[in-house]
Formats: structure tokens, sequence, C-alpha cells
């Protein structure tokens, strides 16, 4: 009896460690994101998506600023954005 408590202990040990290792994963795939992804995603929450072609590259830098804070981005992900949307325009 006792063994069978050591095994399902073992196999949960097991669950727990891999599904550890799949969100390190997912958090790898988050970072591969291109600016175009990130934009699609996440600047369609709120409104349309905006044409990169509506803002010149300065005024890209401005919004993206203020669309960070609401966004809630990592500086790496607003930076990947800015770069996509001005190379876009
Ligand atoms: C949490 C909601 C939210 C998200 C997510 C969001 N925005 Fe906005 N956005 C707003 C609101 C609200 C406004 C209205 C103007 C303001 O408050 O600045 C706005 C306005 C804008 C404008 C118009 C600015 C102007 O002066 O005409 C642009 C362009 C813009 N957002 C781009 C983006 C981009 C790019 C992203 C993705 C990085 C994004 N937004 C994500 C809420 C959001």
């Amino acid at each position: 009896m006792k063994k069978i408590k050591y095994l399902v202990l073992i196999s949960v040990m097991f669950f727990v460690g891999a599904s550890f290792l799949q969100s390190c994963k997912t958090s790898l795939e988050v970072k591969e994101k291109t600016g175009a992804v990130l934009w699609s995603e996440n600047c369609s929450r709120c409104h349309y998506s905006p044409d990169p072609e509506d803002y010149n590259d300065a005024q890209w830098e401005v919004i993206a600023m203020h669309m960070r804070v609401r966004t809630n981005l990592t500086e790496e992900e607003s930076e990947k954005i800015t770069k996509f949307l001005q190379e876009s325009n």
C-alpha cells in the first residue's frame, strides 16, 4: 500500500515538473513573437488595430509610450511593435 502512495506522489511530481517546463516553453514563444504578431494581438483589444501608415515615426514613438502603459507590455514587446509600425509606414 505504501508503494502505491509513493508511486502516486512520484507521478504527481512528474506532472507538476512537466507543466512547469511547459510554462517556460510558453514564455520563450512569447519572446520569439515578431512586432507584427504582438501588434495584431495587443493593439486591437480596445480599438481597431491602427494602420501603420496613419502616423509618422516620431508620432509612433509617442503613441507607443502611451499605449505601452495601457496594454501592459514589456519594454521589449513595445519596442518590437514600434519598430514594426515605423518600418511599415
Ligand atoms: C487598454 C486599452 C488599449 C489598448 C490595449 C491599446 N490602446 Fe490605443 N487607445 C486606447 C484609448 C482609450 C485611446 C484613446 C486616446 C487616449 O486615451 O490616448 C487610444 C488611442 C490610440 C491611438 C490614437 C491616438 C491619437 O492621438 O489619435 C492610437 C494610434 C493607438 N491607440 C495605438 C495603439 C497601439 C499601437 C496599441 C498596441 C501597442 C494600442 N493602441 C493598445 C486604449 C488602448
